[in-house]
C-alpha cells in the first residue's frame, strides 16, 4: 500500500457518532441552537477558565463578531488602529477592514510563528485600540514583559487561538489572557464540531453583545431581562421580540455541532498530550542542517508540524514539493493562512504597503515554510518514516 500522511486523520470518532445518534433519537428534538449549545458553551468556559463563551458557526465568524464588538464599544473613534501579525488567517485581517479599523502589521518570530512582540510595542501609538495576536499552529505567542507593558498602556489584547487549543503561557491556557478570545472547530484543528467557533470573555457586556451579534443583532438574544426591558421601553413602536440593535447576520451553530463538541472536548486534553509527544519525536530526528528546528515548545499544543527549509532557492523548494507529493505527504505551503497576508490580493484596495520586502521572517515562511499533519493517532514508527523521507531529500 502506498505511504500516506494526511494533514488530519480520524478526527470524528465512533463516540461522537453515538452521541449524535442519541440526540437524533430523542422525541420532539430541536436541532437549531438550544440546550446542547448552551451546555457546550458552559463546558468550554470551564475548560478554558473564563466566565462566558458564545458558540458560533466558524472561527472566522468569531473573529468578525469580536472585532464588531470592539467597534461597538469603542468610544474614541480616533483609536482606529489594531496591530496584527503578517502570518495569520485572512479573517483576522478582513474582520478589521469590514469594521472600519486599520490593520498595522508586524513581522513574526520563526521560533513560535507568532508576532514579534518588540515590534508590536514599538508600533503602539495614540491611535492603537488593540493588539490582535494569533497563537499560530499551537505555539504560545505571549511573554510577561509584553503583557505588563500593554496593561500599563491600556491596550486591549484579543487572542486568536483558532490553531492552539490547550496551549498555555505560564501554565494558564491561551485564550484566557485577552479581553476576548476566539477558537475554531474546523475539522483540521485540535477538535471539531464539523464547522464551528467560540468567542470567550470574562466581560458580561461583551458576552451579551457577542450573543446579539451572533443572531441578527436582536436585543432579546442578550438574555438580560433588565437590558431587554430597557430596550422595549426605549423602542415602544417596535415589536418587543424584534428589536434589531446592530447590523449583522446569522452566525449561529446548532445542536448537532454542540453535541459533537461536547463529545470531542472529553478527549481534547489527552489528544493534545499525544500531539506534544509526537511533536518532540519529529523535532528530535529532523535534520537541522536541512530544516529550521529552533521552536519554542514550552506550553505549546501543535495540531501540525511546521517545516521551514534551510534554503532560499525556489528551484529546490519546487522540487521539495514534488518530492513530498511523490512520497504521499500532504502539506500546505505558507503555514497558517498561506503565508504573508500582505501579499494577498484582497488587501490591496484597503492597505497601502510601502515596505513589502521588509517582513523577512514571514517571507521566509511564505516562500519556504510548510506544515504537515500531527494528529493524535500517529505512531512513533510512522513519524520516523516521515522524518526519514524528509531527511533524505537532496538540497541540490
Ligand atoms: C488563526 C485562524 N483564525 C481563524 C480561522 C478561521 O476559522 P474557520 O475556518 O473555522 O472559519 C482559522 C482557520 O483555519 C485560523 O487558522
Amino acid at each position: 500500500m502506498k505511504f500516506s500522511h494526511p494533514l488530519m486523520h480520524n478526527n470524528f470518532t465512533k463516540k461522537d457518532l453515538i452521541s449524535v445518534k442519541k440526540l437524533l433519537n430523542q422525541k420532539n428534538i430541536i436541532l437549531t441552537q438550544s440546550r446542547q449549545v448552551e451546555k457546550f458553551e458552559n463546558e468550554w468556559s470551564k475548560w478554558l477558565g473564563v466566565k462566558y463563551s458564545t458558540f458560533v458557526n466558524s472561527g472566522s465568524s468569531a473573529n468578525f463578531i469580536t472585532i464588531k464588538t470592539l467597534q461597538i464599544l469603542n468610544k474614541n473613534k480616533n483609536k482606529n488602529e489594531i496591530i496584527v501579525p503578517t502570518l495569520t488567517w485572512v479573517s483576522d485581517i478582513n474582520s478589521l477592514i469590514m469594521n472600519g479599523f486599520k490593520p498595522v502589521f508586524v513581522d513574526i518570530n520563526l521560533s513560535n510563528l507568532s508576532m514579534n512582540l518588540e515590534q508590536v510595542l514599538k508600533k503602539i501609538n495614540k491611535k492603537t485600540l488593540a493588539i490582535f495576536i494569533t497563537h499560530a499552529q499551537g505555539f504560545n505567542g505571549l511573554d510577561n514583559n509584553f503583557l505588563n507593558q500593554i496593561k500599563k498602556r491600556k491596550i486591549h489584547l484579543i487572542e486568536d487561538v483558532c490553531e492552539s487549543h490547550g496551549a498555555t503561557h505560564r501554565g494558564k491556557k491561551l485564550g484566557s489572557y485577552g479581553l476576548i478570545s476566539n477558537f475554531s472547530f474546523y475539522y483540521a484543528h485540535h477538535m471539531t464540531t464539523i464547522e464551528g467557533g467560540m468567542i470567550c470573555t470574562n466581560d458580561k457586556k461583551i458576552h451579551e453583545i457577542s450573543r446579539m451579534l451572533r443572531s441578527h443583532g436582536m436585543a432579546r438574544e442578550a438574555k438580560n431581562n433588565i437590558f431587554e426591558k430597557k430596550m422595549i421601553n426605549q423602542y415602544k413602536n417596535l415589536s418587543p421580540q424584534f428589536i434589531f440593535l446592530y447590523p449583522t447576520l446569522n452566525f449561529r451553530n446548532n445542536e448537532i455541532g454542540a453535541t459533537i463538541g461536547l463529545s470531542q472536548l472529553k478527549k481534547l486534553d489527552n489528544d493534545n498530550k499525544k500531539r506534544t509527544k509526537n511533536f518532540k519525536i519529529y523535532l528530535k530526528y529532523l535534520d537541522s542542517n536541512k530544516y529550521f528546528n529552533k521552536y519554542e515548545i514550552k506550553g505549546s499544543s501543535n495540531y501540525a508540524f511546521p517545516i521551514i527549509l534551510n534554503t532560499k532557492n525556489l528551484y529546490i523548494r519546487d522540487n521539495f514539493e514534488k518530492y513530498l507529493k511523490k512520497n504521499g505527504i500532504e502539506f500546505r505551503r505558507g503555514n497558517a493562512g498561506g503565508g504573508n497576508q500582505l501579499r494577498q490580493p484582497y488587501l490591496k484596495k484597503y492597505v497601502k504597503i510601502k515596505n513589502l520586502n521588509s517582513f523577512k521572517n514571514v517571507d521566509r515562511v511564505h516562500f519556504f515554510g510548510y506544515y504537515i499533519g500531527n494528529y493524535p493517532n500517529l505512531t512513533k514508527n510512522k513519524i520516523l518514516k516521515i522524518v526519514k523521507i524528509l531527511n533524505s531529500f537532496a538540497f541540490n
